[in-house]
């Protein structure tokens, strides 16, 4: 296909150019001012009221930070401030009109010149609420855009955004969610339009990028809104049965109780008891850390009738310590458990081993490889804040695959499992630890 076939084609896929009507309004927001001067701009203000009065947000904000991604002419930023909201408005060009309004209103919200891509390094803090209204389009990464919203707002983010099936998305409910790519001006013959998603794909990926709940608020023309809360609903004053008991959190994928806020996934594998003979489903779980609800990926049944489910960490944790719970939707909040996020190992002072068997015969001393052996083992002189990432098991100078970290026992020892390789050479070995820098004292265990 030539070049210029495959422009025709692109060019005429989506067309939605306001660039003509934008140039002879000169302002897309509009709006009225205390004295009874009005700027009519390309967007009636009743549209824009009607758009605020969507948004599931409190009527009062006196004591709430709101920030105004993509803020433009900016009004919602000076509607929230006249809420009552202490308001950041972020751009990533200086846009004359919104300080002529500034200046007008006399407005105290803090404007800033940032593109969106520098916000998690800008030290604005978190707020309350996050509008993010007509941007996600103009992102290259539209995804991790969500994610960094996810990690900047504490209660709700609105998520507006240029969807492909406004008018049309109940028709093809359950098909996979898509997203159309423009890699040049397909899309308002704009060439920072990137992406069109269907609603499906919206809400989607606000799920993926990390909120609790996803609720569409509406969806028709060209557009879709989607509130997007970082916190479950109220758990239920009366609950109808007693609270599952949480039994232990693990790092999914480096055993652990320790994480990194800097990885793209990481995922709280969270063991559970049911106070009841029941079915449990992803959507009938509500995981907090730190009061941010996180979902269920999965969850299944283990063979001593205790449940296994896994979640995503919340983006944007600071460094610290957290605290997890879990409540099913009907029942209030289990005990809690706790999670290191972002903390240095620290240095044991001495590390000693006892116990070291067969995983699966439990023979001391020994580990068995056929049919693919692991060996089990208890460690003391851990620190609470443990990682496979900092551990080495070693079985003479092979790493063996560490596959579970427990907590520490009453007897003071943790459990620990590890894979052993099935071409591992039969006989003596040395199995030792090391764990940020300090080694156990080598024993010997044999390879059958
Ligand atoms: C369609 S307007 C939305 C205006 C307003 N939020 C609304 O919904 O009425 C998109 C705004 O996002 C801004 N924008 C586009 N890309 C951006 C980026 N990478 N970082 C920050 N702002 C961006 C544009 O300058 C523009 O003000």
């Amino acid at each position: 296909m030539s070049e210029n076939s495959t422009k025709t084609i692109r060019e005429s896929a989506r067309g939605l150019d306001f660039s003509q009507d934008l140039l002879a309004k000169g302002w897309y927001h509009s709006f009225e001012f205390p004295d009874g001067a009005v700027i009519d701009g390309y967007m009636p203000l009743a549209v824009q009221k009607e758009r605020y009065a969507r948004y599931p947000i409190p009527d009062d904000l006196r004591g709430k930070r709101v920030l105004d991604i993509g803020a433009w002419d900016g009004w919602f930023s000076f509607e929230t401030e006249r809420h009552g909201a202490q308001t950041i408005a972020i751009d990533c060009v200086e846009i004359p009109s919104f300080l002529q309004v500034h200046r007008r209103l006399g407005s105290k919200v803090d404007y800033r010149v940032l593109d969106f891509y520098e916000l998690p390094a800008a030290g604005l803090g978190k707020f309350d609420v996050v509008l993010f209204l007509g941007v996600l389009y103009h992102l290259r990464h539209p995804l991790l855009a969500l994610e960094i919203v996810c990690g900047l707002t504490t209660d709700v983010a609105i998520v507006e955004s240029f969807v492909i099936d406004a008018e049309t998305w109940r028709e093809h409910q359950g098909a996979i969610p898509t997203l159309e790519f423009y890699e040049t001006f397909e899309l308002g013959n704009q060439y920072d339009n990137w992406s069109g998603l269907t609603v499906a794909c919206l809400l989607a990926m606000c799920r993926a990028a990390g909120f609790a709940r996803v609720e569409l608020m509406y969806a028709g023309g060209n557009y879709a809104g989607v509130a997007c809360y970082r916190k479950w609903e109220a758990a239920p004053a009366q609950p109808a049965s007693a609270p599952p008991e949480l039994l232990f959190v693990s790092n999914g994928r480096t055993p652990g109780n320790s994480f990194s806020s800097r990885k793209s996934e990481e995922y709280l594998e969270c063991v559970f008891r049911s106070p009841t003979d029941r079915e449990v489903s992803p959507q009938d779980l509500r995981l907090e850390v730190s009061g941010f609800g996180t979902r269920a990926i999965y969850v299944q049944r283990r063979e001593d009738g205790s449940w296994a489910a896994s979640f995503r960490l919340p983006p944007a944790l600071d460094p610290g310590w957290y605290p997890v719970r879990l409540r099913f939707a009907e029942t209030g909040f289990s005990n809690e458990l706790r999670i290191a996020v972002d903390l240095p190992a620290e240095r044991p002072d001495q590390l000693t081993v006892k116990d070291v068997c067969d995983g699966k015969s439990w023979e001391r001393g020994q580990v068995s490889i056929a049919g693919g052996g692991f060996v089990s083992f208890w460690l003391s002189g851990l620190p609470e804040n443990r990682s496979a990432l900092d551990m080495r098991v070693l079985l003479g100078d092979i790493p063996l695959q560490i596959t579970w970290i427990g907590s520490t026992e009453s007897s003071g020892y943790s459990q620990i499992n590890a894979k052993v390789p099935p071409d591992l050479a039969k006989g003596a070995h040395d199995f030792q630890i090391r764990f940020a820098g300090v080694s156990s004292q080598p024993q010997v265990v044999r390879v059958l």
